[in-house]
């Protein structure tokens, strides 16, 4: 299944323009279920500085493991099953981001298949614009809420417009929006009517729809030994995946962009 070849690996991100949409979680929950799960090679460039979230995440998940027993176990079954290696997770600077992993991955003996990217969600200098532009695909967590589309619409509509006029002459080959947080208590009619707006702009929207779900604070503890949704070490348990639709979203990515 895993490529692997000399091909360049593909550069992804998941992004947004605001904050809290769920682009640190799904770029962790994409990378992890693409590494451990269906067998890719991937590294995360961390470039949302200086929170560094999914950087930070990984040690954080990583100190507790040496003191929680459990989570050793767990992992020791689990890596020598796996015969690889966490995937690599390579903090940076939003402007030298896109330098610092070509770097990175010249450096590497190995060759990766996926590159995911966690970039600043404001695109306030040329060399952040630029690295946008040098991904081959986006993907934008959206919800139904004013503030976000208020947000994010004005930025998917410059990136579509600049992918139109440019005709294929940019790396960037398509902007993908898809719902996230989707809950029973929003209007149903509400979906429909962003995503006719957005149809008509030219934009796909992704038919995968993540539910709104208390699984996302499911985070590894130090005193835990309960299920993992969102794990930097760990691929998500059966338990919480079922109903997730994470399995959904990966496999329209991987359809997206030929992994
Ligand atoms: N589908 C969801 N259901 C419930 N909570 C979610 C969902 N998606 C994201 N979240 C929560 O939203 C918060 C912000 O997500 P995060 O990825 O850190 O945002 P960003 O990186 O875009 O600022 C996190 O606490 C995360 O657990
Ligand atoms: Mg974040």
């Amino acid at each position: 299944m895993t490529a692997n070849n000399n091909r360049q690996p593909l550069y992804i991100a998941i992004c947004t323009q605001k904050g809290g949409a769920g682009k640190s979680v799904f770029t962790t929950l994409v990378a992890s279920y693409l590494h451990y799960i269906k067998g890719y090679n991937v590294a995360i460039i961390d470039c949302d500085y200086p929170q560094w979230s999914i950087y930070k995440m990984r040690q954080r998940e990583a100190e507790q493991i040496e003191r929680n027993s459990f989570y050793q176990n767990k992992a020791e079954i689990f890596f020598s099953k796996l015969n690889k290696p966490t995937y690599p997770i390579v903090p940076c600077q939003p402007e030298t981001g896109l330098q610092q992993a070509k770097e990175f991955l010249y450096s590497e003996e190995q060759s990766y298949d996926i590159v995911l990217f966690d970039l600043p969600g404001t695109v306030n200098n040329e060399s952040v614009v630029q690295t946008y532009f040098a991904m081959d695909y986006l993907f934008v967590p959206i919800t139904t809420s004013r503030i976000n589309m208020e947000s994010t619409l004005p930025f998917m509509i410059s990136t579509h417009e600049m992918l139109t006029v440019n005709q294929g002459n940019t790396k960037l080959r398509g902007i993908y929006p898809f719902w996230n947080m989707v809950s029973s208590k929003e209007k149903p009619e509400l979906y429909s009517y962003y995503e006719k707006a957005i149809l008509e702009l030219g934009i796909p929207i992704l038919e995968t729809r993540i539910p709104k779900s208390v699984r996302y604070d499911r985070e590894q503890s130090i005193e835990g030994n309960d299920y993992l949704f969102l794990s930097t070490i760990f691929p998500p348990d059966k338990p919480l995946l079922k109903g997730s639709n994470l399995n959904l979203l990966v496999d329209e990515i991987i359809q997206i962009t030929g992994l």
